[in-house]
C-alpha cells in the first residue's frame, strides 16, 4: 500500500462517496438504506480511507456488549485497491481511535463464505471461529397471491416477543443454553452477547422476534425451544428479509416461517424480495428449503447455500 492513503472518520455527507466505493452483495447490500441511521447512532462510527481525494474504503465500528465488543461491519474496499492491505490499515486506524476511548476487550465480525474463503489465511491467523451457521439465500419475487396459510392453530403459533420477554430469556440459563450454543445471538449480522444492555439494539422496529415452546417434551426450565428473528431492510433489489433461527425443529420452524412470510407480505408491497435464512445444525438444508417452498416464500431453484462465520479476537 502506498503512503498517499489517509484515514479519517466518516460523516453523513460522505454518503455518495461511500456508496461509490462500488457495488457489493449483488443488490442486497444494507448500507445504502442504513448508512445515515448508523452514522447518527451513538454506538456506530464510520471510518474511511482516502486516496487522491477519493474515498476507496469504508468500515463501520459498532460497539455492543456494554462497551466491551467492537463489531466491524459493512466493510468494503474499491476493487481496484483490494488485496493491498487497505482494509487492514483502515481497521488499524479505527482501533487506535477506539482504544483511546477505552473499555473495549473484544473485536468481532461476521462474514459469509465467499469473503471468508478469499481471506481465510489472513483472518484465521488472527481471529478465532466462535460460530458457524448455515446460510441460504434466495433472490426471488415473493408471490403474495400464492401465499399458503397454514391452519391457524393457536397452540403452535409462536409468540411475538417484547423487551421484557427477551430480558427473561437472557436471565434463564437453561433457555440460553438451549437456544444459543455459542453464548451469542447474531441478529441482522451483528453478534451480541446475551446481555440486557443489547436488547434495544436487537429489538428494532424493523425486526420481528418470535418464540415458541414445545410442550410435548420435558423442557427442564427452558422457556422457549425455538426463537426466530426476521428483519427487513430496503436494498437496491427491493427488500431483503433475513431470518435468524435459534433452536427449533422442523415443525416449530415451519410455524415461525409462516408468520415471517405474512410479515414480509405486509411490508413488501410490490417490491422484489430476497430472503436469507441462517440456522445451526438443528435442521437440514433440505428441511429449510421445503419449509420455505411450502409457504411460497422462495424459489428453490434459485437457492444459494453458504455459511455465516462469526470471528472474534482480543481487542488490541
Ligand atoms: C473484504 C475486503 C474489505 C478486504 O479488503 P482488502 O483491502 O482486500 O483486505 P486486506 O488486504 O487489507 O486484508 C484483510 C485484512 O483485514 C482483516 N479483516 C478483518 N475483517 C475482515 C473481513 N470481514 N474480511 C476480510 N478481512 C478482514 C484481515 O485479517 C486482514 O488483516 P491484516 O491486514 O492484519 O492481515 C474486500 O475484499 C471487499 O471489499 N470485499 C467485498 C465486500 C465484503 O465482502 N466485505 C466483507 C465485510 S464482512
Amino acid at each position: 500500500m502506498g503512503s498517499d492513503f489517509t484515514f479519517r472518520e466518516a460523516t453523513i455527507s460522505d454518503y455518495h462517496d461511500v456508496m461509490a466505493i462500488g457495488e457489493v452483495y449483488n443488490g442486497v447490500d444494507y448500507l445504502p438504506s442504513r448508512y445515515e441511521d448508523m452514522m447518527r447512532s451513538h454506538n456506530h462510527t464510520g471510518y474511511v480511507s482516502v486516496v487522491n481525494g477519493e474515498i476507496v474504503a469504508f468500515v463501520a465500528a459498532c460497539i455492543v456488549d456494554n462497551g466491551e465488543t467492537l463489531v466491524t461491519r459493512a466493510g468494503r474496499v474499491n476493487d481496484k485497491y483490494r488485496g493491498q492491505g487497505v482494509y487492514g490499515s483502515l481497521l488499524r486506524f479505527a482501533r487506535k481511535q477506539i482504544a483511546a476511548v477505552g473499555g473495549v476487550k473484544y473485536e468481532a465480525f461476521t462474514t459469509l463464505s465467499k469473503n471468508f474463503e478469499e481471506n481465510k489465511d489472513k483472518i484465521k491467523a488472527v481471529y478465532t471461529e466462535i460460530l458457524i451457521k448455515n446460510a441460504m439465500y434466495y433472490r426471488s419475487r415473493f408471490k403474495i397471491k400464492d401465499f399458503k396459510a397454514l391452519p391457524n392453530d393457536l397452540n403452535t403459533m409462536p409468540t411475538l416477543l417484547q423487551k421484557a420477554d427477551l430480558e427473561n430469556i437472557f436471565s434463564s440459563d437453561a433457555t440460553c443454553k438451549h437456544l444459543f450454543k455459542s453464548n451469542r445471538i447474531v441478529c441482522g449480522w451483528v453478534p451480541f452477547r446475551l446481555l440486557s444492555s443489547n436488547i434495544d439494539y436487537i429489538l428494532k422496529p424493523d425486526t420481528l422476534l418470535l418464540a415458541s415452546c414445545r410442550h410435548d417434551r420435558s423442557n427442564n426450565d427452558v422457556i422457549y425451544t425455538c426463537l426466530t428473528a426476521g428483519m427487513h431492510t430496503p436494498c437496491k433489489l427491493g427488500l431483503v428479509y433475513s431470518i435468524d433461527i435459534f433452536g427449533g425443529d422442523v415443525s416449530e420452524v415451519r410455524h415461525h416461517i409462516q408468520v415471517h412470510a405474512k410479515n414480509l407480505q405486509s411490508v413488501a408491497d410490490d417490491r422484489e424480495c430476497a430472503v436469507t435464512v441462517m440456522w445451526e445444525d438443528n435442521l437440514l438444508p433440505a428441511d429449510v428449503e421445503s419449509i420455505l417452498n411450502g409457504v411460497d416464500m422462495a424459489e428453490p431453484t434459485r437457492a444459494q447455500a453458504g455459511k455465516l462465520y462469526l470471528l472474534e479476537k482480543q481487542f488490541q
